[in-house]
């Protein structure tokens, strides 16, 4: 297999652990015989600062002419202030729009080993691997008019959740397709109880169970959907939803596996299975941690799991992915970096992860 990814390092502690991400991705290369041509460019604060702007035209095009993007965060306070001209993710949400990166996959599992590290019952948490998947490019987030104004005195706002027939067809396809693969159980999220969009949500999702049998489809009220991820998140194999219910549940179902430093992403502009490779934007769900920057201490996880889901989705290597997986699953049985950190484990950086993790990937 040969590739083009384009990576944006980013801010903060985003150079670090890229550079583990981009290690586990030489260990595949050279373990399977695979090249990745790898682009870097500025993405975030450090284009600001360089060029004014979170993201230039040159680096989208950059972007435009490669398989994927593989990102670090972007942030700080240097740049993300009230007022501020430039925020830097306004470069993540030009991304998700120019690039039509349809499906946001944000994959929860608590690892063998980890439960301790949620702030649930670990006897709650044993076997959670899900994952949420939020349309990402309309309802609340980019729905027309999205404004404010005055009346006789009195101030308006309005943001509008609409959806069409398209939207949420190729969204439910990605979490059936996906549910497909894994445990063959979806959960479709909406509030068809008060919303109109709900309502042509749950309808669709249920004509298109006629496509995939062998799935099975459950409906849950977004409001219903975030006590049972307290409740019995194990339960929970592939939940599809909305962009803004999908925001908010997302970072709930991060929140049950305990660290933000185990999050990875995957941003879609095609279906996660099939022969077409479909462009996408791959990042750690977590920010750019500027007050641990530079200290070597960042957990890499998030990052090389990212890798491994870019390997999944847009090159269609599900042998390679899973090595990845099986790698970090093995390696945290005894390693662990601060935030993760449980007593009888060894304390250690974020090279030194990824080290192991290469170690591992070798021996596999
Ligand atoms: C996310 C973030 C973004 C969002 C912000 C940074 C605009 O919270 O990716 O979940 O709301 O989508
Ligand atoms: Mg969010």
């Amino acid at each position: 297999m040969k590739g083009t990814i384009a990576v944006g390092p980013g801010d903060g502690i985003g150079p670090e652990i890229i550079a583990e991400g981009v290690k586990v991705l030489k260990a595949i290369e050279k373990k399977y015989g695979h090249e990745f041509t790898l682009n870097y460019f500025d993405f975030g604060g450090v284009s600001i600062d360089k060029f004014g702007v979170p993201l230039t035209e040159e680096n989208i095009q950059l972007c435009r002419n490669s398989d994927a993007f593989l990102g670090g965060s972007v942030g700080g306070p240097k740049w993300d202030y009230p007022g501020s001209k430039a925020y830097t993710n306004t470069a993540g949400l030009r991304i998700r729009k120019d690039f039509d990166v349809y499906a946001n996959l944000r994959p929860v599992k608590v690892y063998a080993g980890m439960e301790g590290c949620s702030p649930l019952k670990p006897e709650t948490v044993k076997g959670v691997d899900l994952v949420v998947v939020r349309e990402n490019t309309g309802g609340a987030y980019f729905g027309l008019p999205k404004k404010q104004w005055t009346e006789n005195g009195i101030r308006w706002a309005v943001d509008t959740m609409i959806y069409s027939e398209p939207q949420i067809e190729r969204i439910l396809r990605v979490g059936y397709e996906l549910a497909m693969r894994r445990r063959k159980k979806l959960a479709s999220i909406e509030k068809q109880n008060v919303t109109e969009t709900g309502k042509l949500w749950r309808a669709m999702a249920m004509e298109m169970s006629k496509d995939y049998p062998e799935v099975e489809l459950e409906h849950v009220l977004a409001d219903a959907c975030t006590a049972w991820l307290l409740r019995e998140p194990a339960k929970f194999d592939v939940l599809v939803m909305g962009n803004l219910y999908g925001d908010i549940i997302s970072d709930e179902a991060a929140a049950v596996s305990g660290s933000l430093g185990m999050g990875g992403s995957a941003q879609l502009a095609g279906l996660p299975t099939g022969s077409d490779l479909a462009w996408g934007f791959y990042e750690s769900s977590h920010g750019s941690a500027p007050d641990i920057a530079g200290k070597g201490i960042a957990n890499p996880i998030a990052t090389i799991l990212s890798v491994a889901y870019m390997l999944d989705y847009t090159y269609q290597l599900p042998k390679e992915a899973k090595v990845i997986d099986d790698a970090i699953a093995t390696v945290i049985k005894t390693a662990r970096t601060t935030d993760v950190m449980e007593s009888g484990m060894r304390l250690v950086g974020s090279k030194e992860m990824g080290d192991l993790i290469v170690e591992q990937i070798e021996k596999s």
